[in-house]
């Protein structure tokens, strides 16, 4: 494995942090974050942070819940988005703030030992334990637990047990609901930050009663209630202060506990978070009430036993396991749990680039979703990968409205970002013009589809939203003169190309959505007339459309140089120049922060896998010649600036018999965020690379493929490893793939009977015949 900076001890189902060090505090808050696909708590201590100004960003996110603003455009035109939505930062439920004596705890001053803090990927519980021995010299030992209900988005909550260990006196806990609070301000990285012209979040009203305090807020633009609300629980309770500072968006309760030493005090909180995007406004309350009472009846252990069940399903579903390489396996599971708390799951909500952990790419949904993440929640939780094309769904009548604004009379068009279904992309050259991002939808689509066989859910929805989408393209393309269909003007995945004729991946991913459209509309015409009349009465489809589909499918223009037998990224990036990149500094990377967009735009570079993701979407339409071809080619001018990249790069690699260069680049994806390997992740992990962790031990190692609607296995051992082993849910089955050194061993855990192909080979497994192996 490459030299590296690794910070944490190579625990193959922890993540933990031995000292507490202000240089890598910003990050860690990301990798400590917890999450339940709505609510995500950065790993900001109860305490808060005292160091360097620019160290810590405190933060929490509800998934969907957002604030919008006007984009003011200098120069503007017609049908640019017009209005941004970022997900908020809301009000922070963590704060337990200790006082011992006048002495407030702060690991910054006086002296820490015995540190540790830790994230066990099988209870989901953020643990901390530490000794702190005041600058005046009274020591205590703090221990304290955290966590976000998997099973119950709206709670959170957090445990807190402290020790005097060389004196009696009076310790006072200091319980926090803090509602001034807000989002980070946009500065030169487009990555990170909002064009946000003030707060927020308005306070609407402030409620504090015994143990229990509330905020009431409405969000200034797009309108919503939000409620924050805590119930603190203190042993030995003292005396009780309510606080509420002068503009009253910070409550405080005050416990003042006569403290003796070695005897334990303990304080539980309870959180939750719930909104008018959920439910009626004069619900808010009351059901944040309801919620707390349960917790705190339960308490702290129950919430805890629960979450260990959750997880133990999870992993019970969907571990990775890999021997031989525990910094990998660390890798992975990491950024399993991390996809795990990130995504949402009412249909409602999706899965932001930075998930719930930080404020990198405002909280936004993108293609990212459905080409990179969708098949490890399709696999390994098929339940969730519906509810993302529920959330696709609930977004097609915006999607339509985008058509219209975009001049296209009939269709669909999905935003390239968003939370609420509206584009929110202000820079249409690498946003609006990604138009990509309709086939990549009804790619899921057929995958989701190909893989649960749910007629019912097609017949409801998913038909509706491929054909709908798929008359885009016949919309904005044309037939050129030698009578090949054309689609111009667009951006495909690679963003250091722009507005391009015939950008192969958008061609080839629109002919297969095409194709796709037509099949439905002949398939639901003949099987389910009047699922078909009614849909085609909801989109006002007139006779012959399909075969017009099916036309333009055919007569697709795939660029192809012969002379050089690779697939074009477009009509002019060969004929681009090359970039320079033996005189561009490193430092010049990532080249969007050094040069302008123009710059890059001219020359043959691309940021991410373009053509070479095509290659492995559409994998059965290439011979294995193309795919090296074209992979020696696109290596050579990619600079892997985007985090999406080398996870594609590393399945192409091990198909075309690259083994070395398919380990170099997948460790790149499976360590990406725990070495910071991008030096971004402070702002939040990145969830399109999580997910290609396990696209590249599944398709790139296990050679797994779908396309095609047969379910196909090409595994490979990496020279660094003993063995791998994968789980997939499929057509109601749960099959296991285990590779050694002997070969591999198919298992099939769950299900009456599947068939798959291994290395070209038929194998069938059945429910008496669980078990297939094949010699290496
Ligand atoms: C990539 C896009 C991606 C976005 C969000 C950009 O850097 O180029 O493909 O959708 O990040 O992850």
């Amino acid at each position: 494995m490459q030299a590296r900076n690794h910070r944490f001890p190579p625990d193959p189902w922890c993540l933990r942090e031995d000292a507490p060090d202000p240089a890598t505090h910003f990050l860690n808050e990301t990798l400590f974050a917890l999450g339940n696909g709505y609510i995500g708590v950065r790993g900001t201590a109860e305490e808060g942070w005292s160091g360097p100004g620019g160290t810590s960003r405190d933060g929490t996110y509800l998934n969907g819940f957002y604030e919008s603003e006007s984009i003011h455009y200098p120069e503007t035109a017609h049908a640019l988005a017009k209005t941004n939505q970022f997900m908020l930062n809301v009000p922070n439920a963590k704060g337990i703030a200790i006082w011992v004596e006048e002495e407030r705890f702060d690991p910054l001053q006086g002296r820490l030992e015995n540190y540790q803090r830790s994230l066990d990927l099988r209870r989901g519980v953020l643990e901390r334990s530490l000794t702190w021995t005041s600058p005046s010299g009274r020591s205590i030992a703090l221990r304290s637990r955290r966590l976000v209900c998997l099973d119950n988005r709206h709670l959170l909550a957090f445990e807190v047990e402290v020790t005097p260990l060389n004196f009696s006196g009076t310790v006072r806990i200091v319980s926090s609901l803090d509602g001034a609070v807000q989002n980070l301000e946009a500065g030169d990285d487009p990555r990170i930050g909002s064009a946000v012209s003030g707060a927020s979040l308005q306070l609407l009203s402030a409620e504090q009663e015994g143990d229990f305090c509330a905020l009431v807020q409405r969000t200034r633009n797009s309108g919503f209630m939000l409620v924050s609300a805590t119930l603190t629980e203190v042993d030995g309770k003292g005396t009780v202060e309510a606080q509420c500072s002068r503009d009253g968006l910070r409550l405080e309760q005050t416990y003042a506990l006569p403290a003796v030493q070695g005897e334990k005090i303990t304080v539980r909180k309870y959180a939750c978070y719930h909104t008018s995007r959920d439910y009626p406004e004069d619900e808010l309350l009351t059901r944040s009430c309801d919620v707390l009472e349960v917790a705190l009846r339960g308490g702290f252990d129950v919430l805890a036993a629960r979450q260990a069940a959750y997880l133990a399903d999870f992993w019970q579903q969907s571990d990775v396991e890999i021997d031989g390489d525990d910094l990998l396996q660390q890798g992975i599971r990491f950024n399993q749990y991390h996809l795990l708390q990130s995504v949402g799951r009412d249909g409602k909500t999706n899965i932001s680039a930075k998930g719930v952990t930080g404020e990198g790419y405002e909280g936004h949904y993108f293609w990212d979703t459905e080409i990179y993440i969708f098949p490890f929640f399709l696999y390994n939780k098929p339940e969730i990968a519906r509810a993302l094309l529920e959330y696709r769904w609930a977004g097609l009548e915006s999607a339509r409205r985008r058509a219209r604004q975009m001049s296209h009379p009939k269709g669909a068009l999905y935003p390239w970002r968003t939370i609420a279904g509206e584009e929110c992309s202000a820079y249409f050259p690498a946003g609006t013009a990604q138009y990509h991002i309709n086939a990549d939808i009804a790619y899921s689509i057929r995958q989701y589809l190909d893989a649960t066989g749910d007629d019912a859910w097609l017949r409801a929805h998913g038909a509706e939203i491929v054909m709908e989408t798929a008359r885009i393209w016949t919309g904005i393309g044309t037939y050129d003169r030698h009578g090949s269909f054309v689609i111009n003007e667009v951006t495909g995945p690679d963003e250091y190309t722009a507005l391009v004729n015939n950008n192969y991946y958008t061609n080839a991913m629109a002919q297969a959505h095409l194709e796709f459209a037509a099949a439905i509309a002949a398939r639901l015409a003949g099987e389910f007339p009047e699922d078909y009349a009614r849909i085609a009465q909801s989109m006002d489809l007139a006779p012959g459309e399909p075969e017009e589909w099916a036309n333009a499918a055919r007569l697709m223009l795939l660029p192809y140089d012969t002379a050089l037998q690779i697939h074009e990224q477009d009509d002019s990036f060969l004929s681009k120049k090359r970039w320079d990149f033996a005189n561009t500094p490193p430092g010049n990377y990532p080249l969007l922060l050094n040069y302008h967009p123009m710059v890059i735009y001219r020359h043959q570079v691309c940021k991410q896998a373009d053509v070479v993701l095509a290659l492995l979407l559409l994998s059965a339409r290439f011979g294995q010649d193309d795919k090296r071809r074209d992979f020696d080619y696109y290596e050579a001018v990619t600079t892997h600036d985007s985090s999406l990249s080398s996870c594609i790069f590393s399945i192409i690699a091990a198909e075309v018999g690259y083994a070395d260069k398919a380990y170099d680049y997948f460790m790149e994806t499976a360590r990406l965020d725990l070495d910071d390997t991008h030096g971004n992740t402070c702002h939040g992990v990145h969830t399109a690379a999580m997910a290609g962790t396990w696209l590249g031990v599944a398709y790139g190692f296990g050679g797994m493929r779908t396309d095609g609607g047969s379910l196909r296995f090409a595994p490979t051992l990496p020279a660094r490893w003993q063995g791998y082993r994968f789980r997939i849910q499929l057509r109601g089955c749960l099959l296991q793939v285990g590779v050694n050194g002997a070969g591999t061993t198919y298992r099939l855990v769950q299900g009456e009977a599947l068939q798959f192909t291994h290395h070209g080979k038929p194998v069938a497994l059945t429910a008496a015949q669980p078990e297939h192996q094949e010699a290496a």
